[in-house]
């Protein structure tokens, strides 16, 4: 096995060495000042990151958890939750807030298309809903959600807390989560961030934080409650459980890479990366799970051309280092998923063109040789020159 491969999946996304070197310092104590100083250094980047004045949770534990801990400290047992749902992750919220005793309306859309603000709407004007929650990029399919639009219609015709996904969007595409009115924004370390697996991140409304005073019933959940976890972010002296501290420094050390970039930039390579590919997939002849007005900048999700088998195809790229996904649920075997976030640059991209283009052919599909990748190359191209004009 090579040590050196190029992770295109949707997650976990390549860790920067300055990353993964701050994860082998030693291990020091959880409550010391220096631990301390560096955890709160990293919560403060993370609010930027968030784009939030309010407060952040960084806890062991996946995107999972931090979606878990959405629902467990907003809903309570009989709330009536409405959960739009466009693929795979959308369901997340759905099995969580039935663990939590809340009562779902599912408002599903066809795999490939982004939840309708309109249909959010008419929802909300029919019933009252404790909470919405929506999905920001379904990793599933490769859409994005239009999170601030939605949420002016949660604000605009309800009271509901607005509970956001971003665990595939966050430090790659813009999601501000004061601005757009976001009460619980859930994401995850190992996606754009580039941080390993291992670290649930939220941050929370001071509206979300002033109803946990007033909740009728506990939270179902000790170790996902906010207020046991809210002395520790205040001031990571404290101690509720202890916190993963190699992580963290990675983290931190992750966020002043992301810091350093500046978001903008950050937004602007992913979108421009993910036109190149896009542009690509293209000019192959495949087609794109997603329509392109709800294109995510982070993932991208393509149907196989007719005859190719997904584990053939996913095989025999990794003979060329890179690592691509399967498509999931019921596009399992259809397609296959490319990751293009995080510490992604124009050579992973090009790489990741030039494999598929070699593997389809060999597999049979007649596909031009250099077809794509000229393709990416030209967008690039384009779009740096936009910039400079
Ligand atoms: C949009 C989305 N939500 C939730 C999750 C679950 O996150 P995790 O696997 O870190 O628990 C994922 C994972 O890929 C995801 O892409």
């Amino acid at each position: 096995m090579f040590e050196r491969e190029i992770l295109m999946i949707p997650g976990p996304t390549n860790v920067d060495p300055k990353v993964l070197r701050a994860l082998s310092k030693p291990t020091t104590s959880h409550t010391s000042q220096e631990f301390a100083n560096i955890f709160k250094e990293a919560l403060n980047n993370l609010k930027k990151v968030f784009m939030t004045k309010s407060e952040v949770f960084v806890i062991a534990g996946s995107g999972t958890l931090a979606l878990e801990m959405a629902i467990a400290n907003i809903v309570e047992p009989g709330d009536k939750v409405l959960n739009t749902v466009s693929g795979f992750f959308g369901n997340y919220f759905v099995e969580i807030s039935k663990v939590y005793g809340a009562v779902p309306r599912v408002l599903e859309m066809p795999w490939g298309k982004p939840v309708k603000s309109e249909q959010v709407k008419d929802a909300l004007i029919e019933d009252d809903y404790k909470a919405v929650t929506v999905t920001h990029v379904e990793t599933s399919t490769g859409v994005a959600n239009h999170v601030r639009e939605i949420g002016e219609v949660v604000k605009r015709y309800s009271d509901a807390f607005y509970i956001v996904d971003t665990v595939c969007s966050l430090g790659g595409m813009e999601v501000r989560v004061d601005e757009w009115g976001i009460d619980a924004c859930a994401s995850g370390s190992q996606k754009c961030i580039g941080v390993p697996p291992g670290l649930a991140l939220i941050a929370v409304s001071q509206k979300t934080l002033e109803y946990l005073e007033k909740r009728k019933t506990s939270v179902g959940s000790w170790y996902g409650s906010f207020k046991n976890w809210l002395p520790v972010m205040r001031d990571p002296t404290k101690y509720f459980a202890t916190p993963p501290v190699n992580m963290v420094y990675a983290l931190h050390e992750a966020l002043k890479l992301i810091i350093e970039e500046g978001l903008e930039n950050r937004f602007r390579r992913h979108y421009v990366l993910a036109e190149a590919f896009r542009a690509a997939v293209n000019a192959l002849n495949l087609n794109l799970i997603a329509e392109k007005e709800s294109a995510a900048n982070t993932v991208t999700a393509a149907y196989y051309p007719e005859n190719i088998e997904d584990s053939q195809f996913r095989n025999e790229m990794e003979k060329h280092g890179i690592v691509v996904a399967s498509t999931l649920g019921p596009l399992k075997g259809k397609g296959f998923r490319v990751g293009h976030m995080g510490n992604v640059n124009q050579n992973d991209v090009f790489a990741t063109v030039t494999a598929i283009e070699t593997t389809l052919k060999k597999l049979g599909y007649k596909a031009e040789l250099g077809k794509g990748l000229a393709a990416a190359q030209e967008k690039l191209l384009s779009l740096e020159q936009s910039t400079l004009a």
